[in-house]
C-alpha cells in the first residue's frame, strides 16, 4: 500500500508508519543530547501515551536520564486491510521496539480511559511488570468523549465559549483555507458534558482505583496537563468550556496532592505551552495565535516542542527536592510562551494577520510541517513512493 498525506478540515486521515517511526526517533536523539533528568521515577503510567505531551513524556523518561519502564495508555485505530490506521498506533509500535532495543520495559495497553476494563487491565499489567507499584501517573488524555461504563451515556465535549458568541478564524489544513466562523455560547449542558470529558474527574479516579489496589510506590507523583495562554485566547480557550474544565483539573490537582502526600508524593497540574497536536488544532479561532506564536518565538530562539517542554519539565522542575509552582500550586511550562515581549510581538502579528497574509506574518509553512510530522509525513530519509508493509502492523495489532 501506498500511504499519502490525507488531511480532512484539520483530521489527519492517514499515517505513514516509517515516518511515525522517525519522528519517535527524533524525540529520542533529542532527549539523548538534553539535560538529563535526575532523580526521575523508574516505573511510570502514562494515560494519553500515543502521540502530543503523552509520547513525548514517555519518551523523555524511558531515554532522557532516567531510564523509566512505562506502561502506555492510549486509543488508537489499529491498521486494518482497507485503513492504515492512525499515528499513535504506530508511534506506540515503535516507542516499544526503541524501549525494547534499550533494555526498557514497555508496555502498550489499547483501551478507553474512562472504562473500569482498561483501569483493571492497567492494575494487572502493574502486579506483572513492576512488582505491584508506580511510581509516576501521567494524565494526558485529550477526548472528545467519554461513556458513563455504568450506563452507557456518552458526554461529547463542545469546545465553545460561556456566555456569549465569539468570532474568531481557523485554518483549514486540508486546503490551507482561511476560515471566518462565530461561535455560539455553549448550552449550560454541552458545558457540563465538556467537564465530564476534560475536567478532573477521571484523572481522580485512576488514582482512587491505584491507591485501592494498593499500587502505588512511596513518594509517588502524578501530574495532568492544562494550558491557560494570553488574553487574546481567553474568551474561546480560559473563559470557555474547555477553560472550566481545566480549572476543575487544577482542583483536582490539590485533592490528589492531599491523597498522595500519604505516600510522600504529590499531584500537579503543569502548564504547559500551546503546541500543534492532535488535538490542539481542533480548538476553533486557535490557529491564528499558532502561527503568531511560532514565528515570534522561533524567531527569539525560545520555541519550545512537546519534546522539549517535557525533558525540561522532568529535568528542571518536577523531581527537585521543591518543585516549583506559582501562587495556585500549578507547575508553569508556559513561561517562555507568556514572556511580556513575546505576546506583545504576537498581539501585533495577529491584529495585521487576514486571509491573504496569514501565510507570510505567521509560520503556517512550520505549523503545517509539524502537522505532517505528526502523522509520519515529511522526513526525508522515508520513501513515500514505496509500498508499506502494512501487513506486519495488522498482525502486531492482533498478538
Ligand atoms: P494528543 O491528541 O496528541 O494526545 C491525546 C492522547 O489521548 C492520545 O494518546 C490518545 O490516544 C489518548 N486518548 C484519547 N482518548 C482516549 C481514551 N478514551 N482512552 C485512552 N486514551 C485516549 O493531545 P495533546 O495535545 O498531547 O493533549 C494532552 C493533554 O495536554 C490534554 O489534556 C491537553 O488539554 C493538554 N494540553 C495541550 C496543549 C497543546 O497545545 N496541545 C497545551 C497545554 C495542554
Amino acid at each position: 500500500m501506498i500511504i499519502k498525506p490525507e488531511i480532512q478540515g484539520v483530521v489527519a486521515r492517514s499515517a505513514h508508519p516509517l515516518g511515525c517511526e522517525q519522528a519517535v526517533l527524533k524525540q529520542i536523539d533529542y532527549v539523548r543530547q538534553a539535560k538529563p533528568i535526575s532523580n526521575g521515577p523508574k516505573r511510570v503510567l502514562i494515560i494519553g501515551a500515543s502521540s502530543g505531551f503523552g509520547l513525548a513524556a514517555r519518551i523523555a523518561l524511558a531515554f532522557g536520564g532516567s531510564k523509566a519502564d512505562t506502561i502506555g495508555v492510549s486509543l488508537e485505530r489499529a491498521p486494518s486491510k482497507n485503513h492504515v490506521g492512525s499515528a499513535g498506533f504506530y508511534n506506540n509500535y515503535y516507542f516499544r521496539k526503541h524501549a525494547t532495543k534499550e533494555g526498557r520495559i514497555a508496555i502498550n495497553i489499547h483501551g478507553d480511559a474512562f472504562s473500569k476494563q482498561t483501569k483493571e487491565q492497567v492494575i494487572e499489567a502493574i502486579e506483572t511488570y513492576f512488582e505491584g507499584e508506580v511510581d509516576l501517573i501521567i494524565y494526558s488524555v485529550a477526548s472528545g468523549t467519554r461513556t458513563n461504563c455504568e450506563t452507557g451515556e456518552m458526554w461529547r465535549s463542545a469546545i465553545k465559549p460561556v456566555g456569549n458568541s465569539v468570532s474568531g478564524s481557523t485554518i483549514m489544513l486540508e486546503n490551507d483555507a482561511w476560515v471566518e466562523s462565530s461561535l455560539e455560547p455553549a448550552t449550560s449542558e454541552e458545558a457540563e458534558a465538556t467537564l465530564k470529558v476534560m475536567g478532573g474527574e477521571d484523572w481522580e479516579s485512576w488514582i482512587d482505583t491505584l491507591i485501592n489496589a494498593e499500587s502505588i510506590g512511596e513518594g509517588c507523583k502524578t501530574i495532568a496537563f492544562s494550558y491557560m495562554g494570553p488574553e487574546i485566547t481567553h474568551p474561546i480557550y480560559l473563559d470557555g468550556t474547555l477553560g472550566r474544565a481545566k480549572i476543575d483539573l487544577h482542583q483536582t490537582s490539590h485533592s490528589l496532592n492531599l491523597k498522595l502526600a500519604n505516600f510522600d508524593g504529590g499531584a500537579y497540574a503543569t502548564v504547559c505551552k500551546a503546541l500543534v497536536t492532535k488535538a490542539s488544532v481542533f480548538i476553533p479561532g486557535l490557529t491564528p495565535y499558532l502561527i503568531s506564536l511560532y514565528r515570534v518565538m522561533k524567531e527569539k530562539g525560545t520555541h519550545e516542542g512537546c519534546i522539549e517542554q517535557m525533558q525540561r519539565l522532568f529535568s528542571d522542575k518536577l523531581f527537585n527536592q521543591t518543585v516549583p509552582v506559582d501562587g495556585e500550586r500549578l507547575i508553569r511550562m508556559d513561561d517562555l510562551e507568556l514572556e511580556p515581549e513575546t505576546q506583545n510581538e504576537v498581539r501585533l502579528l495577529m491584529n495585521s494577520m487576514n486571509s491573504e497574509n496569514f501565510a507570510q506574518l505567521g509560520d503556517y509553512a512550520g505549523l503545517k510541517d509539524e502537522f505532517l510530522q505528526l502523522n509520519g509525513f515529511g522526513f526525508s530519509g522515508v520513501d513515500y513512493d514505496a509500498p508499506a508493509n502494512i501487513d506486519k502492523y495488522i498482525k502486531a495489532s492482533t498478538c
